[in-house]
């Protein structure tokens, strides 16, 4: 039975020329290079120049997905774009970048902080499967350098800038698991755990935009089951085993999480994609991030089936999986 897919036909990602190692953080904090590198992978993040917004960070990495694709932006006729850190409170930073391509059909924006590439990609295959779009621009970019307190050890060194993106496209499939594009998505949060991650403000409480807060060891205990069940869920509903997952592309947010939830589900190291020591964690743009890393430098080809998961603030988590 034929049925429609949302397959990949081209990715890109921009980073801000910034570059600050953990030794910056020495001058003002009670850490060390050494401690961050060893509880978190971590050596170095990006960060935007004052003048850079997340939408310039976002039109970048769009820029070289067309390229990457030999798209126009005209081609392009749904753009959803994943961030915690937009420009403004509204219109969406997916409108910018909209405009900024000139992209036709229609623009928006999701909220789902570091687990948002994974909402917006099963967004994105839910408006292909219904015909709603043919070729979708997905956007992961950030800015948390801006919502980052400087003073708190325990985040400030954890965080970076950067966009990623990636073009599907409507294409027939024969319904199995050898198709290409996405196979499976698996959404899931929990709002309870609020308090875990979350922003001191907001439009309708404090009237400003507020300061990450994170209770790091709570979430990462959360982060190392709630990933593994994702993703082997999402495996499950695909039809697929661990052995025939060529690359996960996982959240980066720790090093430590990324390698025990491969663990967990049976997953050499050799096959996960790190990019956590040179971006930090860069939210909702860490996976298209690293994955167009991982197609830039030859490792993600044609028909490799990737693994994607993340969790956030919400809490927020979930997994995809998607042939190449
Ligand atoms: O992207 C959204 C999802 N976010 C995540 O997945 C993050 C999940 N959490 C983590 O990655 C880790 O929990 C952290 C990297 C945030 C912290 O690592 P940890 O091994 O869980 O450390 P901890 O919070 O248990 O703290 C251990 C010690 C504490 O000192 P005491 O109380 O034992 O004296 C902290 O104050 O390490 C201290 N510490 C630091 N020391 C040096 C915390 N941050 C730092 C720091 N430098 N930057």
């Amino acid at each position: 039975m034929t049925t429609l897919r949302a397959v990949p036909v081209g990715c890109g990602h921009y980073l801000p020329d910034r570059i600050v190692p953990n030794s910056e953080f020495e001058k003002t904090l009670d850490t060390s290079d050494e401690w961050i590198r060893a509880r978190t992978g971590i050596e170095r993040r990006h960060f935007a120049a004052d003048d850079q917004k997340t939408s310039d960070l976002a039109i970048a990495a769009a820029k070289a997905a067309l390229l990457d694709a030999g798209l126009d932006g005209s081609d392009i006729d749904a753009i959803v774009l994943a961030t915690a850190t937009p420009d403004q409170t509204f219109p969406s930073t997916a409108t910018r970048v909209q405009h900024a391509i000139g992209a036709g059909g229609f623009a928006f924006d999701m909220q789902a902080v570091c687990a948002g590439f994974i909402y917006a990609l099963a967004n994105a295959d839910a408006l292909i499967k219904a015909g709603q779009a043919k070729r979708v621009m997905v956007i992961g970019a950030e800015t948390f350098s801006r919502i980052l307190d400087y003073t708190d050890r325990g985040t400030c060194v954890l965080f970076g800038d950067g966009a990623g993106a990636l073009i599907l496209e409507a294409r027939e499939g024969d319904g199995s698991s050898d198709d290409a594009g996405i196979l499976s998505t698996d959404l899931h949060s929990d709002g309870k755990f609020n308090d875990l991650l979350y922003v001191d403000g907001g439009v309708s409480t404090t009237g400003t935009v507020g300061q990450l807060r994170m209770q790091g060891r709570e979430v990462f205990k959360h982060a190392v089951t709630k990933l593994s069940a994702a993703g082997n869920t999402a495996m499950e509903k695909a039809g697929v085993a661990p052995d025939d997952v060529t690359y996960v592309v996982p959240h980066q947010a720790n090093l430590r999480i990324i390698t025990a939830v491969a663990q967990k589900m049976s997953l050499p190291i050799e096959r996960i994609v790190v990019t956590v020591q040179d971006h930090g964690n860069t939210s909702a743009a860490s996976i298209p991030l690293a994955m167009s890393v991982a197609r830039a430098d030859g490792r993600i080809k044609a028909n490799d089936l990737i693994l994607m998961e993340a969790i956030g603030g919400g809490l927020a988590w979930g997994a995809a999986l998607m042939r190449w």
